[in-house]
């Protein structure tokens, strides 16, 4: 089977694999997934779609803490890879597969496992506390691991005078160092997707609604969080846009999150925040873009393309991620 679906790849390249005609993908994933006993993780980033059929939502923490409790054979995560990659290191005697291996992350290839090493040398007596947007490699390099969502506490969690270097990025590390008061060495990585928000755009939409609260995703450059209303993981907008009053937001993070906004908030106005290039669809992470329903299709039916790690890597990268989640 396995040969047989990278052959047929190679062979024709991705948009081409045939596939039976008329085929209805849902229905067929639906089937699938009952047959090998398979469960859907989606993060908020992939589209509506692909949300809509996914047995279990959510940000990259509630992600992996989901993960690491699933009893089904297989997991189907449809996100990243390095969160894929941590679902593995989660719970390492299920098959984990994704529907597209080329589908990274900037931030995580921001950040090769040989150079960390060699910064870490450059930096003796600190501690590496490292974003979950990152290989296994590097996890395994690291004391401890944190997310958007509990990042702050973590970092917090140490005494004050511990020196610690935070990877690998930057924007996120900034506004870590501002509101913990540290001064956390940054490894200089960055989203491309986070970094590509415009001020001068985002002010000028304000001004055209001044009505309207910005939200923004601490992976953003300072000065859009300077002028954001408030700033939170993904989960954490959700959450605001539902408890808070506003009728009208503008959102500085990936366009995905947008759905679920609206979904939980039928009668709210939501405004992606423009980019530098608006006709780029720099809003749109074009990773988590690149997981499609036939490839989720294909996916399951082939048990192909899987995260394989070395038994070596797993426990190494494992310790850190546990560490996280008791202190989360
Ligand atoms: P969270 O899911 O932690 O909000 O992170 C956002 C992100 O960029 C995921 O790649
Ligand atoms: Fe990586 Fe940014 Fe895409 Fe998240 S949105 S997966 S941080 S490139």
């Amino acid at each position: 089977m396995r040969n047989n679906y990278q052959k047929i790849i190679e062979k024709c390249g991705f948009v081409d694999v045939p596939v039976e005609t008329g085929i209805d993908f849902k229905a067929e994933i639906l089937r699938l997934k009952k047959e090998k006993n398979a469960v859907i993780l989606g993060h908020y980033y992939i589209t509506p779609e692909l949300q809509d059929i996914s047995d279990f939502l959510g940000d990259s923490l509630a992600l992996a803490q989901h993960a690491e409790k699933i009893i089904a054979d297989i997991i189907l995560f449809v996100g990243v890879h390095f969160m894929a990659e941590t679902a593995k290191i989660l719970n390492p005697g299920k098959k984990v597969i994704v529907p597209d291996m080329k589908a990274g992350c900037s931030l995580a290839d921001s950040t090769p496992g040989a150079d960390f090493e060699r910064f870490i040398r450059l930096h003796p007596g600190h501690i590496v506390i490292s974003y979950i947007n990152c290989s296994a490699e590097v996890k395994a390099l690291s004391d401890v691991i944190v997310t958007s969502s509990n990042a702050k506490k973590i970092v917090e969690s140490f005494p004050k005078d511990q020196k610690i270097i935070f990877a690998p990025d930057k924007n996120l590390g900034n506004y870590l160092n501002s509101v913990t008061g540290r001064s956390m060495v940054l490894w200089d990585g960055a989203c491309m997707v986070h970094e590509k928000y415009s001020l001068e755009k985002i002010i000028d939409l304000k001004n055209e609604h001044p009505d309207a609260e910005i939200i923004a995703h601490p992976e953003c450059e300072r000065p859009v969080l300077m002028v954001a209303d408030y700033i939170g993981s993904t989960t954490a907008l959700l959450n605001y846009t539902t408890t808070n009053k506003s009728h009208k937001y503008i959102v500085a993070t990936e366009s995905g999150i947008l759905h679920q906004m609206q979904l939980k908030n039928p009668d709210k106005i939501f405004l992606p925040a423009p980019s530098i290039d608006s006709t780029c669809g720099c809003n749109d992470c074009s990773f988590m873009k690149l997981n499609s329903i036939k490839k989720l299709y294909l996916a399951l039916k082939y048990e192909e393309p899987e995260i394989i790690l070395s038994k070596e890597l797993l426990l190494k990268a494992r310790n850190p991620i546990l560490r996280m989640l008791e202190l989360s």
